[in-house]
């Protein structure tokens, strides 16, 4: 059974009175104790998919459910619950600085009132120590912490909350090789022990390789191609995927670098595929018509020329 479900999402920025489109309407599936990427480069929407998911901003349009339960059903921004945890981009920005690392990993747990006081200070401590932060941290203020220390309390706090969906955005980014392995290895013990279900974003493609299950690729807000980890690490299809895993940036023809996103996404008029002014296998029905998802080699595709 899917635990989410993703339909026609949709999200548009209001910027000096100019309308852009950062999400143009996705779809997305996890299963159960399923973990699927979602990768793309900077600017493409990720984070915002992620706000919606986890009820932190208003979609435009779309529909979300969560463990069979409509989560955008009225007018206002209801939360999942204990059940979906997020871990942010920006550790540091997470937290209040006035508390403590115990008192911000609790925080969240405590306003479902899951446990008394004892307990959830036990649990707490237990967890600390368990992302690999000393538990003499506890009563140092979490402002103290380096990058990587508040992303532990961080994945803490929503282990707390033992839930069934949490949301990593970029959340192992600002962590070294060997604790990003050490991170790695406790998500995939969660999978297998508790079926904890993961929203994995990531620049990373080779962290992808070692937690994933499945994975899509986001440009310009929009998923171009959606498979099995394997298969698209290993025979990516869709010309941008093939550009991600080449690690290489279009160049113009002046041989000046070009960020495909950040332009193509600011032009609201545009009708054709994003992804068309950097394609080397464009064709003209490419540059007029947005290419809708369609099944290609076992996986879903948004190209015309496949
Ligand atoms: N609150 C906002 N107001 C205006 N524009 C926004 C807002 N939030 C995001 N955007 C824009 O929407 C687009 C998508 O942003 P988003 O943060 O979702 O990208 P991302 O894929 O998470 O990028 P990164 O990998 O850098 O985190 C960007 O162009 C961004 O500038
Ligand atoms: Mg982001």
């Amino acid at each position: 059974m899917n635990l989410l479900e993703v339909k026609g999402l949709k999200k548009s920025f209001v910027e000096k009175k100019a309308v852009f489109p950062a999400v143009k309407g996705i779809d997305l599936t996890i299963a159960e104790g399923e973990c699927l990427g979602l990768v793309g480069e900077s600017g493409c929407g990720k984070s915002t998919t992620a706000y919606m998911v986890a009820r932190l901003i208003r979609e435009d349009e779309g529909e979300i459910y969560f463990n069979g339960k409509k989560l955008n059903a009225g007018r206002r921004l209801t939360c999942a619950g204990r059940d979906l945890q997020m871990v942010f981009q920006s550790p540091k920005d997470s937290f209040d600085p006035r508390y403590t690392v115990l008192q911000s990993v609790m925080m969240g747990a405590d306003s479902y009132h899951l446990w008394g006081r004892k307990e959830l200070e036990k649990k707490s401590l237990e967890l600390i120590e368990f992302v690999g932060l000393k538990t003499a941290y506890a009563d140092v203020p979490v402002m103290n912490l380096s990058g990587g220390e508040c992303q532990r309390a961080a994945i803490a706090r929503a282990l707390l909350c033992d839930p069934r969906l949490i949301i990593f955005d970029e959340a192992t980014s600002a962590l070294d090789v060997s604790l990003q392995a050490q991170v790695i290895q406790l998500l995939r013990r969660l999978k297998r022990e508790r079926n904890v279900s993961f929203l994995f974003i990531t620049h990373d493609l080779a962290l992808t390789a070692s937690i994933c299950d499945r994975i899509a690729v986001m440009y310009a807000g929009r998923i171009v191609e959606v498979g099995g980890t394997k298969e698209i690490l290993d025979q990516p299809v869709h010309p941008y995927t093939r550009q991600l895993l080449a690690s290489v940036l279009p160049v113009t023809a002046d041989g000046s670098y070009r960020f495909p996103v950040m332009e193509r996404l600011r032009e609201t008029e545009a009708s054709g595929c994003e992804y068309y002014d950097f394609c080397n296998i464009a064709a003209d029905i490419c540059a007029k018509k947005v290419p809708g998802p369609r099944e290609y080699r076992g996986r879903e595709m948004r190209c015309h020329c496949l």
